[in-house]
């Protein structure tokens, strides 16, 4: 009773997590037992007791450590799989950055929330500009509700209540170089650029190049549909975008060619700036506005931009845990068919010269792709007696005595497989053990007919 009363003085805000920790300790007291009724009675009980104000007052202060306590147990849970993902010591790191996000549009805002759920301790939000309806194709937060609202108030509120541990300072104002120390002050550990505008954008690369602030920046992202061409590489490695072009130009005056980190598309792009109509330009005039490039619109969708913004995050997270974003081994590429159809190949001369199985026979039966599934999907590129593997793995046929077919091959190493080739029957040589794992392994092979040479 008495734990209840504290529980009830903390704020409502934490109500919901708190209901959870509740129910899950009380799971865990109960284990093994079937969870009674009774307990979603008590937590009904526990939210609205939260929410009274008269009895709140009372146990506030008593309750400061425990709510202290509990908060902690709440974020550490909030956490868990972060933790578990970067292990203890990557996870420290996160949590102890100060990162700061110049520009809050369609590459901006997801890129913030990743940080945010990852639970940085700090986030610096800088942009000028208000939600506007137009841009809710692509905000990945913003709702209708907040049109008219400044980003990068609407984005701390947002971010408050996924989780109030993280730190948020809302800038709304342009980012320019002549204030570039103060919107960048306080040692921040990563600035991630998503500005739109090359002019200011080159005066924050710089800046950060010239302070030794770790920077990542994004090219344009708006007019390509293509993920597929999405990369993040040194400056000095991409080439093309336009955006990119004017970048990198007007980087090269400020004696800067490489040491920047950039998200860039390498896909040609598809659309154009729109023209303003008559009527567009009829206001403008009366407003006294000369048309310029700022007043056309561009098209944007979008995903492209979302997965700049992610992407962007996810070197961040890795580069503050301390884990390499490319791992040298993974640039490999998969086997390409050939590999297959050698195999194939090896395997029809086999069952040639030991059981007289004419080519024809075999490849109405089967092809590359087929072999591919085998040896991979069902082998996983290992020998099915020894699980080794070894250059020069072959195909044989798994029991001589029945017909061959997609379900009975087996993959094996060459020394295997000579021993193999000579058996009258598979009872000969294997194990009992052995003869009952590769027939259930074999038994899951779906036979079709030839999947054909191409995917
Ligand atoms: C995460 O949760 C699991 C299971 O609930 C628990 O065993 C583990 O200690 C937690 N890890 C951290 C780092 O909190
Ligand atoms: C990405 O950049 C690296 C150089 O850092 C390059 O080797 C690779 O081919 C690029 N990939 C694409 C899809 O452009
Ligand atoms: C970029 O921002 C500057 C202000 O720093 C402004 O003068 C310029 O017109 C902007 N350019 C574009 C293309 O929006």
């Amino acid at each position: 009773m008495e734990n209840k009363l504290l529980i009830a003085g903390i704020g409502a805000g934490i109500g919901a997590a708190v209901t959870y920790l509740t129910s899950s300790m009380k799971k865990r007291k109960s284990f093994g037992t079937p969870v009674k009724d009774e307990d979603h009675e008590e937590n009904s009980k526990l939210i609205k007791m939260d929410t009274d104000d008269t009895n709140t007052k009372h146990t506030v202060k008593e309750s400061l450590n425990l709510d202290q306590m509990l908060r902690e147990e709440i974020f550490n849970e909030q956490m868990n799989r972060t933790m578990l993902y970067y292990g203890e010591e990557g996870f420290k790191k996160i949590r102890g950055a100060f990162v700061i996000v110049v520009g809050l549009g369609g590459v901006g805002s997801p890129a913030a929330h990743t940080l945010v759920r990852s639970g940085v301790r700090k986030i610096r939000l800088i942009d000028p500009d208000l939600v506007t309806l137009s841009s809710l194709n692509r905000n990945a937060l913003a709702q209708r509700k907040d049109v008219g609202r400044s980003k990068v108030e609407t984005m701390k509120a947002y971010f408050h209540d996924i989780c109030p541990e993280v730190e948020v300072e809302a800038y709304q104002t342009f980012f320019t170089g002549d204030l570039s120390e103060k919107l960048l002050a306080g040692e921040p550990d990563y600035v991630l650029d998503c500005i739109d505008n090359t002019t200011t954008k080159v005066e924050l690369l710089t800046y950060c190049h010239t302070n030794k602030i770790r920077v990542i920046s994004a090219f344009g992202a708006g007019s390509s549909s293509d993920p597929t061409k999405i990369n993040i590489t040194d400056i000095s490695y991409t080439f093309g975008c336009n955006f990119g072009r004017e970048v990198r130009r007007l980087l090269k005056v400020n004696g800067i060619t490489t040491g920047i980190l950039c998200v860039y598309s390498t896909e040609a792009h598809r659309k154009k700036l729109i023209p303003l109509t008559e009527q567009e330009l009829e206001i403008l005039k009366e407003q006294e506005v000369k048309p310029t490039l700022r007043v056309r619109t561009l098209g944007v969708s979008m995903p492209i931009p979302v997965i700049f913004g992610t992407s962007m995050a996810c070197n961040v997270l890795n580069d503050l845990a301390g884990i390499p974003t490319v791992v040298a081994e993974e640039k490999r590429t998969p086997p390409p068919l050939t590999e297959y159809t050698r195999i194939f190949k090896l395997f029809i001369k086999k069952e040639m010269a030991i059981y007289h199985t004419p080519p024809t026979h075999l490849r109405k039966m089967m092809g590359a792709v087929d072999i591919r599934y085998l040896v991979d999907d069902i082998f996983a590129g290992k020998s099915i007696v020894s699980m080794s593997t070894s250059p020069n793995m072959i195909l044989y046929r798994w029991r001589p005595e029945n017909p061959i077919a997609l379900n009975n091959i087996v993959y094996l190493t060459q020394k295997e497989g000579e021993i193999h080739e000579s058996l009258k029957s598979v009872e000969s040589h294997y194990s009992p053990q052995d003869i009952e794992r590769i027939d259930k392994i074999l038994s899951q092979v779906v036979v079709t007919s030839n999947s054909g040479d191409r995917q």
